[in-house]
């Protein structure tokens, strides 16, 4: 039933700035594009985020295939996964095991077809690790795009930081969100990340990926 929603919802093509990767993905002639928030709430859809490459997990995609290094050989976490699209590009940069996780069930789903249109092999998560005490399973994590609201951003930087004290290399990848942290970052990579002018008002976002300080 999800999986039907989101074929019928979608199209399989690469992000702008991931050519590596085809992703179930909105586009301006799929309806799910022109749906309001209330057309979805009528339907019992959440807001699909999943639906979408956000500059952030973009910029982090972008990254980590550039430097391979980064995660080659390493357990990756893409937390608040959507599409799943930075856990992917660990994968394919050489990570040894990578996990998707997002609370979304549609994100999960979307994230397993993903990662079967890619043939790639991931772990999926569908818990929120926010509410577990925080817990060194992961070598590195990514965090795309995840400081649109205050309360979680707030909430995900806290845990956030709290995985770098354990040793963890952590990437926040934001395109300027207004509740990204201020302090305890460490600029790695800035991207020009094309977006579309309905989702985000911009036709391109300068995008930064920070590291998480301990
Ligand atoms: C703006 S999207 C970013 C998706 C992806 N990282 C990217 O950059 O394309 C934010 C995602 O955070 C997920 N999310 C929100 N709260 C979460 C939580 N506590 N744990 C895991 N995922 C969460 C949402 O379901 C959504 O998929």
């Amino acid at each position: 039933m999800i999986d039907d929603f989101i074929r019928a919802n979608t199209v399989l093509q690469a992000p702008s700035m991931v050519p590596e990767l085809r992703l179930h993905l909105a586009t301006e002639i799929t309806p799910i594009w022109r749906a309001s928030e209330a057309d979805l709430e009528r339907m019992g859809v959440p807001p699909p985020y999943w639906a979408f490459c956000w500059p952030g997990g973009q910029a982090i995609a972008r990254h980590i295939l550039d430097h391979p290094e980064l995660v080659r050989g390493r357990r990756v976490l893409d937390f608040a996964a959507g599409s799943g699209m930075a856990a992917f590009a660990a994968v394919k940069a050489g990570a040894v095991g990578a996990t998707g996780n997002d609370i979304d069930a549609y994100a999960v789903a979307a994230i397993r077809l993903n990662a079967e249109a890619n043939g790639l092999a991931i772990k999926i998560d569908g818990r929120d690790l926010l509410v577990l005490e925080a817990q060194r399973d992961f070598d590195v994590i990514l965090a795309g795009d995840v400081c649109y609201e205050r309360p979680l951003a707030e909430t995900v930087f806290a845990w956030l930081q709290a995985q770098a004290k354990l040793g963890a290399l952590v990437l926040l990848g934001d395109p300027g969100r207004p509740y990204k942290p201020t302090q305890g970052i460490a600029e790695m990579a800035r991207y020009d990340i094309p977006t579309s002018l309905q989702l985000e008002n911009h036709g391109m976002k300068e995008t930064i990926v920070w590291r998480v300080l301990p």
